[in-house]
């Protein structure tokens, strides 16, 4: 089996399953609980919070616990829109859903959006930004890396532009990003930062906000006072610590050869270009683990059951809406024509994939490809 869809989701690793098992067994007390076994609990989640802390180079105060990148982005807006009195928020056309549909929620309360467009390459302009700032503007939020295709936005750039505009909320969805923000670090000007343990080999359902100290939003969970407040709710003790655990064997794992995606994304992409109908939509400067292409006239669909069938699994454009059967809107925002949007699909690797895999990827594919090529004619 072969596994290329890990922008979807990563497989759990070994040691981060057996760290769930170990705490769920062993750790049995609630983190809010006043005997020892509570504070064991406690100490325990605390250490994930520093680990990850230490890990994103950040204060270990600024690192909040959720249920993964949905609710961190849902945390982020959500908070900042019932926190400030403006009522103008800035995104861009190619946000994950779980951002796109939290500002058509604010829309539909009376808040006005600025959906920032894209380039051909899937980037926001700066200068489209600044003219979108004006006084009523609460909050920018920006991906960071863009799961249907891989384009990097200029989070640097951004963060330089709203220096001026210390009362503007930043967030950045870096759920796909995981690579630079342990790479780069969080710009000093983010004031928010969603991460997601599933997309880095850690268990689902499991994520990080990150919010800078003395920066405020409202809760979106009320009850215990869990996460000071920020997000009620008994903390799951052994899925965070994993989480913690999966965030520094991903680094370790990358520091051994910080080139290996990037060698295979570049080998994939030569070998796709040496076919006529094979179109490469991710742009050249992507992010290296997701290479997004079609082969004009397969829809993305068949593709990836024609792999399936080979036990190699990739992906139509998003795992969310591979279902929904709807245009992908980050191509078309790109203006790729829906001729070949309907075609794309997506690999996306991890620092696990293997140079052997790639090359059973590209020799079942060629047979494909001439299958496909003979009922195309
Ligand atoms: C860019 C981006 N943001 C947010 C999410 C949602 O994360 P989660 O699945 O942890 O809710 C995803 C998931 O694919 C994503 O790719």
């Amino acid at each position: 089996m072969i596994y290329f869809d890990n922008s979807a989701t990563t497989p759990m690793l070994k040691e981060v399953i057996q760290t769930i098992q170990k705490v769920q067994e062993h750790y049995i007390g609630n983190p809010s609980s006043l005997h020892d076994l509570g504070v064991q609990a406690r100490q325990l989640l605390e250490k994930a919070r520093e680990q990850i802390a230490n890990l994103l180079h950040v204060t270990t105060e600024s690192i909040y616990f959720t249920s993964g990148g949905t609710e961190s982005n849902n945390a982020a807006i959500l908070g900042t829109a019932f926190e400030k009195r403006g009522k103008h928020v800035i995104t861009t056309q190619i946000e994950h859903p779980s951002v796109t549909k939290t500002m058509h929620f604010l829309e539909k309360m009376g808040y006005t959006v600025t959906y920032l467009p894209v380039n051909a390459q899937g980037i926001v302009s700066i200068e489209a930004l600044k003219a979108a700032i004006h006084s009523d503007t609460i909050l920018v939020s920006v991906m960071w890396v863009n799961n249907e295709v891989g384009s990097i936005q200029p989070i640097q750039a951004i963060a330089e532009v709203l220096q001026e505009y210390p009362h503007i909320h930043f967030h950045v969805d870096a759920v796909q990003a995981v690579d630079d923000v342990l790479k780069q670090g969080i710009p000093k000007r983010v004031d928010l930062l969603s991460l997601s343990a599933h997309k880095y080999h850690g268990p689902r359902a499991t994520g990080i906000l990150y919010k800078k100290e003395g920066r405020r939003i409202q809760p979106l969970l009320h009850g215990g006072g869990q996460e000071k407040g920020l997000r009620s709710g008994t903390e799951h003790v052994g899925n965070n610590v994993a989480m913690a655990k999966a965030l520094r064997l991903y680094r370790e794992k990358q520091q051994q050869d910080v080139t290996h995606v990037d060698k295979l994304s570049q080998r994939l992409r030569a070998f796709l270009k040496t076919f006529e109908s094979v179109h490469v939509l991710s742009p050249d400067n992507a992010t290296h683990h997701i290479v997004t292409f079609a082969l004009s006239g397969v829809r993305g669909e068949v593709m990836v059951h024609a792999l399936e069938k080979e036990k190699i699994y990739i992906s139509t454009t998003s795992a969310c809406s591979s279902k929904i059967n709807k245009a992908h809107h980050t191509l078309s925002a790109m203006n790729i024509p829906t001729e070949l949007s309907t075609c794309a699909v997506r690999v996306s690797f991890s620092y696990y994939n293997t140079l052997e895999e790639l090359q059973h990827f590209e020799k079942v594919f060629t047979a494909l490809y001439a299958q496909f090529s003979k009922i195309m004619k």
